[in-house]
C-alpha cells in the first residue's frame, strides 16, 4: 500500500445521479478495509471550500445503496473555478489531513479535479457519475442506466395517451450536450425519432420525424428531443411543427429533473460498487489523477485529462437502428 495515504476524502459534485450513494458506500468500505480513514465532504467543492467535513464509519453508509440522489449532497460551485477558491479547498484538505481525494461526478467535477491536481500535490481519483453518459473512456456512467429506464417508462405512458388521441408527442430529454440518453431511450421505447445534437441538421431530423413517406400511415408519433439539440428545446420544435405541418397538433412533455431521481437500477448499483472499490485500489497502486471507468465490462484507468478532453460519440449502429425500426 501507498504508505503516504492514511486518510481519503470523498465528495459528490455536479448533477446528482442515481447510484452515487452506492459509490460513496463502496469507497468508504473499501477504504476502511484497507486501513484508511474516510472523510466525507458535503456539498461538493463548495463544502470543500467551506470545510463541511465529517469522518465516516462503515455504519454511516449503511442502508443507502438503494437510495437515489446523494447523501453527501451536491452543488455547482463557481468559486471552485477560481484559483482563490481552489486554494481555500486545498487548505481544508490540509487541515483535515486528507491525503487523497475521490470525486464522484461528471465533466465539470473532473475539470475542477484536474485544476486542483495541477496546482497542488494531491492525488485525485474520479468516479464517473452522471445521467448524461458523456465521459470519454468509460462505456457507461453511474446513473445513466437508471435514467434511461426512467425516460423509457415515461415515454411508454405517453404512448398510451398519444395513441388514444392520435397525437404527435415531443418529449424533451436531458443530457447537457450529449444525446446518449435521448437516443437510447428512443430505441428502448420504440419512438419514431430522436433529435440529438450529434447528428445532422435539426431541420432534417424534424422532417424525418414528422410523418413523411412510410410514416404517414401512423396515427401517432413520439419524438424525443434532446434538451439542447435546438435552442428552446421541445417547445421550439413544436412551434416549427405547427408552422410547417398544420396537420399535427403536437403536445410537449418536458421530463426535467425527474430523470435524475429514483432508486438506482441493479446495473447502476453494481457498477458504482465496482468503481468505488476500483478507486481505492487505484490509490493503493499509487495511481493518481485518473478516472476509473468501465470498458467492455472491465475496469479501466483513464487519465482525468483525457476523460475531459476527448469526445465520446454516439454509436452509429444505434442511430441506424432507430431509423430502421421506426418505419
Ligand atoms: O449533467 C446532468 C444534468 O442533469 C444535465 O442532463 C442537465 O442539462 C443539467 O444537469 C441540469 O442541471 P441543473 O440541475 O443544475 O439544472
Amino acid at each position: 500500500m501507498s504508505y503516504s495515504i492514511k486518510t481519503i476524502g470523498v465528495l459528490t459534485s455536479g448533477g446528482d445521479a442515481p447510484g452515487m450513494n452506492a459509490a460513496v458506500r463502496a469507497v468508504t468500505r473499501a477504504a476502511i478495509i484497507n486501513n484508511m480513514r474516510v472523510k466525507a465532504i458535503f456539498r461538493g467543492y463548495k463544502g470543500l471550500i467551506d470545510g463541511e467535513v465529517q469522518e465516516f464509519t462503515s455504519q454511516d453508509v449503511s442502508g443507502i445503496i438503494q437510495r437515489g440522489g446523494t447523501i453527501l449532497k451536491s452543488a455547482r460551485c463557481a468559486e471552485f473555478m477560481t484559483p482563490e477558491g481552489r486554494k481555500k479547498a486545498y487548505e481544508t484538505l490540509q487541515r483535515e489531513q486528507i491525503d487523497a481525494l475521490i470525486v464522484i461526478g461528471g465533466d465539470g467535477t473532473f475539470t475542477g479535479a484536474r485544476d486542483l491536481a495541477q496546482e497542488y500535490n494531491i492525488p485525485i481519483i474520479g468516479i464517473p457519475g452522471t445521467i448524461d453518459n458523456d465521459l470519454w473512456g468509460t462505456d457507461c456512467t453511474i446513473g445513466y442506466d437508471t435514467a434511461l429506464n426512467t425516460v423509457m417508462e415515461c415515454v411508454d405512458k405517453l404512448r398510451d395517451t398519444g395513441t388514444s388521441h392520435e397525437r404527435l408527442f415531443l418529449v424533451e430529454v436531458m443530457g447537457r450536450d450529449a444525446g446518449f440518453l435521448t437516443l437510447n431511450a428512443a430505441i428502448a421505447a420504440g419512438a419514431e425519432a430522436a433529435i440529438i445534437p450529434e447528428r445532422e441538421a435539426v431541420a432534417e431530423q424534424l422532417k424525418a420525424a414528422v410523418g413523411q413517406g412510410q410514416r404517414k400511415h401512423k396515427n401517432s408519433s413520439i419524438v424525443l428531443v434532446q434538451e439542447h439539440a435546438v435552442e428552446g428545446g421541445a417547445m421550439a420544435v413544436a412551434k416549427v411543427v405547427e408552422e410547417h405541418h398544420p396537420e399535427y397538433s403536437p403536445r410537449v412533455s418536458i421530463l426535467g429533473h425527474l430523470q435524475r431521481g429514483g432508486s438506482p437500477s441493479a446495473y447502476d448499483r453494481i457498477i458504482a460498487s465496482r468503481l468505488g472499490c476500483a478507486a481505492i485500489q487505484a490509490l493503493l497502486d499509487d495511481q493518481r489523477n485518473i478516472m476509473v471507468g468501465i470498458q467492455n465490462g472491465e475496469i479501466a484507468y483513464v487519465p482525468l485529462v483525457k476523460a475531459i478532453k476527448q469526445k465520446k460519440d454516439i454509436k452509429q449502429d444505434e442511430w441506424e437502428a432507430l431509423q430502421t425500426l421506426s418505419i
